[in-house]
């Protein structure tokens, strides 16, 4: 399909090109030095102690629960309204998700009192995920698992570069992970990172990423150490040196990409103000958004299927982010999110529709947008 407006558009280019040749002429693949200065520059950027650059966020997520002690048998709380990974990374753990509803059909976040009504005994952990890149209300929520011994993992796959009261999402819990993933605010192609401000946690998410073990390929190559011993459970989560080349081009380019986002955003809020039964979400968030993507949430009365088949008639590409996960069939037969009360996630999930929205697009491209979309509702 020839889209007239797609759902998003990576910018990238000649520096992303230079930076794969550099690597290529460099020889050496795997990760090191330029992973490292992209762990460097990266958790700098956000303002955090420590990065752990690694194959993608969802083994981010893995890695961050792993390293914190979740096992079998635990219970972590996230949203329902998220992307899979997040709660798969936990079953990876053997732990079991449990799903806090969002907040109301403005905030689409989790919150305080959304999560307080689902903790157990057994829960060990909350992941926070901030949707479309607009940062949870943090500090009700790190007082609330400081009461109750739980940790915390921000998801932060929508939101690099928001901030809330001053402080980067990523910053507030034990450990924050990132996405680079393709349609992300920034890419490398695939791959994630993991931001910690504790030199243990990081010591031992650096370990678990490479085997479990005490020296990586480069110190042996260097001729730093001759042998390694393994030290406890590890996976292969390496990040390669071609991703964290290309990684660290672009986050030159975050802080603007984010900002044209933010631009975006307000026009398809201007264009759509006047159509009082398109709900318009995060209106009252207070945080230094990301905007990774534009949702909205389409009348009661609409057909979803319909308005998406209409938009595409005129090229315009439309997407649902998400379908909450306690409703996929694998999900249900486990019986997970079979108890809580998903009120509002629910609504959102039959409701929701993703809108286009990249750095270059156009405002003509808003306007299409928004008049395909009136007249489709
Ligand atoms: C909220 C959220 N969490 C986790 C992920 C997983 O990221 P990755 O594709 O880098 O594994 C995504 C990716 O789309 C996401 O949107």
């Amino acid at each position: 399909m020839e889209w007239k407006v797609p759902l998003f558009e990576p910018d990238l280019g000649s520096k992303e090109k230079q930076a794969l040749c550099d690597v290529i002429d460099s020889g050496w693949l795997t990760q090191g030095e330029r992973t490292a200065q992209f762990e460097r520059e990266f958790s700098a950027y956000i303002g955090s102690a420590h990065g752990i650059a690694v194959t993608n966020c969802t083994v981010a997520l893995h890695l961050a629960l792993e390293a914190l002690g979740i096992e079998v048998g635990d219970e972590v709380i996230c949203p329902s309204l998220t992307f899979v990974a997040t709660a798969n990374a936990i079953r990876y753990c053997g732990a079991k998700p449990v799903f806090a509803d969002i907040t109301s059909l403005q905030d689409w976040n989790i919150s305080k009192p959304t999560i307080e009504k689902v903790i157990t005994p057994k829960t060990k952990a909350i992941i926070v995920v901030h949707y479309a890149g607009y940062v949870c209300d943090m500090a009700p929520i790190m007082q609330l698992a400081a009461q109750h011994n739980l940790k915390v993992i921000e998801d932060v796959a929508h939101a690099p570069g928001a901030s809330r009261k001053g402080k980067y999402a990523g910053t507030w819990g034990d450990a924050g992970c990132f996405s680079f993933f393709s349609n992300k605010n920034m890419t490398t192609g695939e791959g994630g990172m993991v931001v910690t401000d504790n030199p243990g946690l990081c010591q031992r998410t650096q370990r678990m990423r490479c085997h479990g073990m005490t020296s990586v390929t480069l110190d042996r190559h260097k001729g730093h150490n001759f042998s390694y011993d393994v030290v406890e459970k590890g996976f292969n989560y390496r990040m390669s040196e071609l991703n964290a080349a290309v990684g660290l081009v672009q986050l030159e380019k975050l802080k603007v990409g984010n900002e044209r986002r933010k631009e975006h955003v307000a026009y398809y809020r201007a264009c759509l103000s006047g159509s009082q039964n398109i709900g318009l979400p995060f209106l009252t968030n207070d945080s230094d958004a990301a905007f990774h993507i534009m949702p909205i949430l389409l009348p009661e009365t609409a057909d979803r299927v319909e308005v998406m088949t209409k938009l595409r008639d005129q090229q315009i590409q439309s997407s649902i982010h998400y379908r909450p996960i306690h409703t996929f069939e694998n999900y249900r037969e486990q019986g997970l999110g079979a108890s809580e009360d998903l009120t509002h996630t629910t609504v959102v999930g039959d409701r929701v529709l993703t809108l286009p929205l990249y750095p270059s697009m156009r405002n003509e491209q808003i306007e299409q947008v928004c008049d395909a979309l009136i007249k489709a509702v």
